[in-house]
């Protein structure tokens, strides 16, 4: 099915209205199922919270606008290689994500609502994972030469 464009908005600006505590309620869904993810996050959440809320809210504003969120999601993709984001991850944010979009969203949490999520999720998901993959590639890799060392005396 595809994604619904204005469910993803609509949800989108109602969990805008609630706040941060969304995203406080994200992780503290995520370190309670997944606990093997919490040592990647440090120990004061305070700003994470924040960067998470305001990053998810940034992709369902965009989620008609792939001019912006396509590129947006690739940098957020290779900006997760230094904390070492592993595709399986992935899995465990969307799970956490949903679970905490049904959690808030109460009765306004359809079906057709969790459809649009899950596919709006994976999308996002791939794309952040194939530009970590692409920036990962063996093929960027120039040997060294001896063109890059000062000539001997
Ligand atoms: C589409 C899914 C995701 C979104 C929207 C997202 C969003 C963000 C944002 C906005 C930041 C801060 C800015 C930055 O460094 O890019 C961040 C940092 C971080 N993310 Fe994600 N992220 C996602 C997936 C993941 C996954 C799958 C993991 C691994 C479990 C993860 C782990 C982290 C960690 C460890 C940090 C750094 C926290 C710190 O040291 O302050 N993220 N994420």
């Amino acid at each position: 099915m595809a994604i619904n464009i204005q469910l993803i908005k609509s949800s989108g600006a109602a969990v805008k209205d609630l706040g941060v505590p969304v995203a406080a309620y994200f992780y503290n869904y995520m370190f309670t199922h997944y606990p093997e993810v919490r040592k990647m996050f440090p120990g004061d959440m305070t700003e994470q919270r924040i960067r998470l809320f305001n990053s998810v809210i940034l992709i369902a504003t965009n989620i008609d606008t792939m001019e912006v969120l396509v590129p947006y999601l690739k940098e957020l993709g290779t900006g997760h290689i230094k904390y070492d984001t592993r595709p399986e991850h992935y899995a465990i944010v969307g799970k956490s994500l949903l679970n905490t979009l049904k959690h808030f969203l109460g009765a306004a949490w359809t079906h057709e609502m969790a459809e649009s999520w899950i596919e709006a999720y994976n999308l996002a998901a791939s794309v952040c994972i194939e530009a970590a993959y692409e920036a990962m590639t063996p093929s960027r890799f120039i040997p060294v030469s001896i063109d890059d060392v000062p000539a001997a005396v």
